[in-house]
């Protein structure tokens, strides 16, 4: 089974069938066509399917001009049908693992995926989870649900874990130049994924087992969740100090060993590191452990826009001003620049909580034309010198490589900062608060 599955996988015509066709999946579907592999992308969202069959790609940060020729080609079949994971010899499944209303991780895409992989589950098939998770997700939850269609791991079909390490918006980096971290339930499965993976990877790093892949990405993501917190700290302190952070953290960076920079800003957005630390506390629970650095770091993290909203009042107020009925522009609305992602995004969380205190906010995003979250429903207006000189303070909380700092000190009255975008405007320093 597994030599007859290598060497499709070698020969360019094993069918991959990616599950869940958004900022993970797409581009992973991408990269096995480009090797010439068939692709079967299969999604719950009828309209995203609907879409990626006209040949539109639904991710803004993404070049769409590979969809419609693999679509027409007949490389990218993209369905809602997951009768049709029958026709493939490796499933990758790449769908959202998001927290519950109490925080606690939600696994019912995965499950629900893992499902329909087992439905379809033929003999010598090979089934990678991608998804960010806890670490025995694998072992505990897929395992399970394949093994009950009778077959054995590791001869009759193949399992492994690996997680995606994508960075929407980074274009030093893509999928095909980042190390893969691969582990299979036993050898055999590592070396089917390993094998998978070699198509559309320049390296791949195998790994004992399933649960080492999954931990080692969530170390990744814990890793960076506490060293923002940490500059979100050492900002706030730096505020009191009459300290500038953006540039002691640039001296510090000129040490060429042992030190890596991080920077602060108005709190975690997207869909990772604001949510994956907590699927390692959960499962920590249950081995009577608690993650205190986890913890801390979401604390901290988690009232940095508070903090801003509390810089933006203490700023008006020395302008003789209040942030009741104050009109406040918030700069970016997505959580990082140059990317139309909202998901967790602290420019929604400031917006809610500066017009909880009063103020009249309005946004602008070159990437986001209009957003509806919660209370907050409201189009992106035009960044005009009128718009800025009619604003009480205009709040950076994305630096969009579209803005022009200049410009926008120029005409604005207050300038809050979050992510230091303004660091190289030399006029009107004075109306310039970082926060
Ligand atoms: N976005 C990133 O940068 C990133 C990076 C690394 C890891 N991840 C992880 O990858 C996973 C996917 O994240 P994403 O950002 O691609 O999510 P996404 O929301 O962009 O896309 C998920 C897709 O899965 C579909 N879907 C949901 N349930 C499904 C089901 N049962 N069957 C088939 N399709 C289903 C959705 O309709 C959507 O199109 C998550 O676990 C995430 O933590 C994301």
């Amino acid at each position: 089974m597994k030599d007859a599955l290598l060497a499709k996988i070698q020969d360019g015509s094993a069918v991959v069938a990616v599950v869940g066709l958004g900022y993970v999946g797409l581009p992973l579907a991408r990269h096995f066509i480009d090797a010439g592999h068939h692709v079967i992308g299969v999604d719950t969202a009828a309209d995203r399917v609907a879409m990626l069959l006209r040949g539109e790609c639904p991710l803004g940060h993404l070049p769409g001009d590979w969809v419609a020729p693999a679509v027409a080609s007949g490389h990218f079949a993209p369905t809602t049908d997951f009768g049709m994971l029958a026709d493939a010899d490796a499933v990758v499944i790449c769908v959202p693992t998001p927290l519950t209303a109490h925080r606690e991780p939600d696994l019912s895409h995965v499950r629900a995926a893992a499902e329909a992989a087992a439905r379809s589950l033929r003999p010598g098939q090979l089934v990678v989870l991608e998804s960010t998770t806890w670490p025995g997700t694998t072992e505990e939850v897929l395992l399970p649900l394949l093994l009950a269609r009778g077959l054995e791991v590791g001869s009759g079909f193949f399992l492994a874990f690996s997680p995606e390490r994508e960075d929407p918006g980074n274009r030093a980096y893509s999928l095909g130049d980042i190390p893969k971290v691969v582990g299979g339930v036993t050898d055999a499965c590592t070396e089917a994924a390993a094998a998978l993976y070699g198509r559309v990877c320049a390296r791949v790093v195998p790994v004992s087992r399933p649960a080492a892949a999954e931990l080692a990405k969530l170390l990744e993501n814990v890793f960076r969740s506490v060293n923002i917190a940490l500059v979100n700290e050492l900002k706030m302190l730096c505020d009191r100090m009459g300290l500038d952070v953006w540039e002691i953290i640039d001296a510090a960076a000129t040490k060429p060993f042992g030190f890596m920079p991080f920077y602060p800003g108005p709190g975690l957005g997207g869909h990772c590191i604001p949510i994956d630390p907590f699927y390692l506390t959960w499962k920590a629970r249950e081995y009577g452990f608690s993650t205190r650095f986890i913890e801390l770091s979401g604390e901290i993290n988690t009232s940095m826009p508070h903090y801003v909203v509390t810089r933006v009042m203490e700023a008006l107020n020395d302008r003789g001003k209040t942030l009741r009925n104050a009109r406040v522009l918030v700069l970016g609305a997505a959580y990082k620049a140059d990317v139309n992602d909202l998901r967790e995004s602290p420019a929604l969380r400031l917006m809610e909580l500066l017009r909880e205190k009063g103020a009249v906010v309005r946004y602008n995003d070159p990437h986001v034309p209009r957003l509806d979250h919660g209370p907050v429903s409201l189009e992106s207006t035009p960044l005009s010198a009128e718009e800025l000189a009619a604003s009480d303070c205009v709040l950076v909380a994305t630096a969009h490589a579209a803005y022009d700092p200049d410009f926008i000190v120029q005409y604005a009255s207050l300038v809050v900062d979050t992510r230091n975008m303004t660091r190289h405007v030399t006029r009107h320093r004075d109306r310039i608060v970082r926060a």
